[in-house]
């Protein structure tokens, strides 16, 4: 009885259930072709990605599934056209930095760097492979924008904190929203408000969207186990999009130390930090947060945190590092269940069908 609503119906799945998408290479095509070939909506984080790497992962997913998936970007804030550090804000974050490159074999960072601005680029390659959905986040895209996507026949999919921001979408025009509470994993997407606006926990604000806009809500945030998936669709959401969940997936495209830590004792520690990137996200606590937050000053906004770590980040991973990768994860981590990207499915589907026999069993 909970598998079939206008979500299930309009995106053509057999379960109410989204892997979400997860930008810098945590929702790999392969990942998201295979939920979406066992019958839920796989994302595609896709915000990093060059235009030629955008296509090719769109084509790689293509040829991997005949069914409905999704392509996520984040949307351009206005923030990010800020200037570069000033010198001593630039020193100050070196000398909090430098000492992880150094130990991990890295050359001392020279001046203040960026990634491209990629957003345009990204929406024409898009437009031009029309995937089944378009989803976004930290915004609105342009209204020129979504009615081409919406000419070509793509479904289009917003991402809320608050209820402000799910009225945007909603009056935008978008097809869902995904309402994501601040339980959830990886970056909160605020675009309206300041961030104890983006703090809402899911099981307040999953009721509160529903409320505020008709537009079909997707709930997410720190639900991992079919007990949370029963209990956003009693909240009134029309699906679920869990992200935890699916890193634990072989198929993701995180490290084997991440996997691990998560349902290990580190995953009942997560902190919403700007230590990664300049922009809070949800992440298990390790040496690398906890330096950098020691001295909250020196954190570089957005994107030049971003890519003043990326390096520390990434050597980590290659070093099989766990203090000093970004190990980003939502608040029911220990929840997450390793295996395949099918048995996870599959054991999310059969503990929500238990959730359910059991309240309506007594
Ligand atoms: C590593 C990671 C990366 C993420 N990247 C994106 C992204 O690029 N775009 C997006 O809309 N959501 C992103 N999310 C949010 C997820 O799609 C999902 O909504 C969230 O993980 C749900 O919370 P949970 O982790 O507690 O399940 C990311 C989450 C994680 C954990």
């Amino acid at each position: 009885m909970w598998k079939t609503n206008r979500v299930t119906k309009r995106f053509r799945l057999d379960v109410p259930l989204v892997q979400g998408p997860m930008g810098g290479g945590y929702s790999t095509p392969e990942l998201a072709a295979r939920v979406s070939e066992a019958g839920a909506l796989g994302s595609l984080g896709a915000y990093t990605l060059s235009p030629s790497e955008l296509r090719a992962a769109v084509i790689a997913l293509r040829e991997r599934t005949a069914r409905t998936f999704a392509v996520n970007l984040w949307v351009p804030r206005a923030d990010e056209d800020r200037a570069p550090p000033d010198s001593d804000t630039w020193k100050g974050a070196l000398a909090k930095t430098n000492a992880f490159r150094s130990e991990l074999g890295l050359p001392a960072s020279a001046a203040p760097e960026r990634a491209a601005k990629l957003f345009e680029a990204q929406v024409e390659v898009l437009l031009e492979l029309a995937p089944p959905v378009f989803s976004f986040t930290f915004g609105v895209p342009s209204a020129d924008v979504l009615s081409a996507f919406r000419a070509r026949g793509t479904a289009l999919v917003g991402t809320a904190t608050n209820v402000a921001e799910a009225r945007a979408l909603a009056a935008a025009g978008v097809d869902a929203i995904v309402a994501s509470g601040a339980d959830a994993g990886g970056h909160r997407g605020l675009f309206i408000g300041e961030l104890p606006d983006a703090l809402i926990g899911t099981m307040s604000l999953v009721p509160l969207i529903c409320d505020a806009v008709s537009v079909p809500v997707i709930a997410a945030g720190g639900i991992t186990d079919g007990r949370g998936i029963a209990a956003a669709l009693t909240l009134g959401a029309d699906a679920v999009q869990l992200g935890t969940a699916f890193i634990a997936a072989e198929q993701s495209g995180a490290s084997e130390e991440h996997r691990a830590a998560l349902v290990g004792e580190a995953g009942f520690h997560t902190y919403i930090t700007r230590a990664f990137s300049g922009r809070p996200g949800r992440a298990l606590r390790n040496r690398l947060v906890e330096e950098l937050e020691a001295d909250p000053a020196r954190i570089l906004p957005f994107p030049y945190q971003n890519a003043l770590t990326m390096p520390i980040r990434r050597a980590a991973v290659a070093a099989a590092r766990t203090d000093l990768q970004s190990l980003w994860a939502g608040q029911a981590a220990p929840l997450a269940q390793r295996g395949s990207t099918e048995q996870v499915l599959q054991r999310l589907i059969e503990q929500t069908e238990r959730a359910f026999t059991r309240l309506t069993s007594k």
